[in-house]
Parts: C-alpha cells; structure tokens; sequence
C-alpha cells in the first residue's frame, strides 16, 4: 500500500468521528507490517478530558488486537484543515512508545497534499527509557 492509499483510508473513516463539540473530524490510518490497516477516529466526550484523538484510537485498537511494538509501518492522518494536519504532543509519544524513530508520517492538507515526515521529526529526543 502506498501513501496515497493510505491517506484515502485515513480521509475515508473520518466520516466515522465523533466530534460534536470541536466539530473538528479527524481520521488516522495505521499501516501494519503485515500490510493490514487499522484506522482509528477522534472520540470526543462532554468532559472534553476524556477526548481520545484518532491516532491513539488507531493505536489502541491495533494493541488490542495483539500488534506489539515494532509492528507498524506507516501512519496517515486527515482532517478538515487548510494547512497539515500535525498530530497532538500526547499521540507522538504514544507513537514513540510503539514505533522506531524512522516510521512514515503522513499529513495532508485541504489541497489533498501529502507531507512525508519521519515520527523523530515531530518527536526529536523523545522519552522511551527509564533506564537512563
Ligand atoms: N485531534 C485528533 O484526533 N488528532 C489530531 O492530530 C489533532 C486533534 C482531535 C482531538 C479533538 O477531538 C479535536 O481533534 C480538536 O482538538
């Protein structure tokens, strides 16, 4: 599967957000090592706290389906943004709890572009010891 597939799977389940209160829909694609995809949405709540965004949505199905780190290959994510949609700081370290520094990012935009970054770039000296 190449990015724009990905990112088409990612623009496709963001239908599925539940976002009534920031009415901001984001979709996440995760692509797995295997070649499967789990994808994930934004779920919000009226104790905004207790929001879960798309990317960890994705993650914590694709953990609870019994994908271990090191499994995950790429991830997509889409909202309905004029500029790159960049993933919150909470969903980047649950990505680096999970993923090697070089995994694929891919963002998009209103233009349907697509920007491949690295999770170091948007992650750089991240926290995943606690023999330090
Ligand atoms: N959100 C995501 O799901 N992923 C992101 O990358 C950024 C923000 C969600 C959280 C909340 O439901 C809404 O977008 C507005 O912050």
């Amino acid at each position: 599967m190449n990015k724009e597939q990905l990112m088409e799977c990612a623009r496709k389940v963001k239908k599925a957000a539940y976002a009534p209160y920031s009415k901001f829909p984001v979709g996440a694609a995760l692509l797995l090592k295997d070649g499967k995809v789990i994808s994930g949405v934004n779920v919000e709540n009226v104790s905004f706290g207790a929001t879960n965004c798309a990317e960890r949505t994705a993650f914590f199905t694709a953990i609870a389906s019994g994908y271990v780190k090191g499994d995950f290959q790429a991830i997509a994510v889409a909202g309905d943004t004029e500029d790159f949609l960049p993933p919150c700081s909470i969903c980047r370290q649950v990505m680096a709890e999970f993923c090697l520094p070089d995994m694929p990012v891919y963002l998009t935009n209103d233009k349907q572009e697509i920007l491949e970054l690295k999770l170091k770039d948007l992650l750089p000296y991240a926290f995943t010891d606690l023999d330090m």
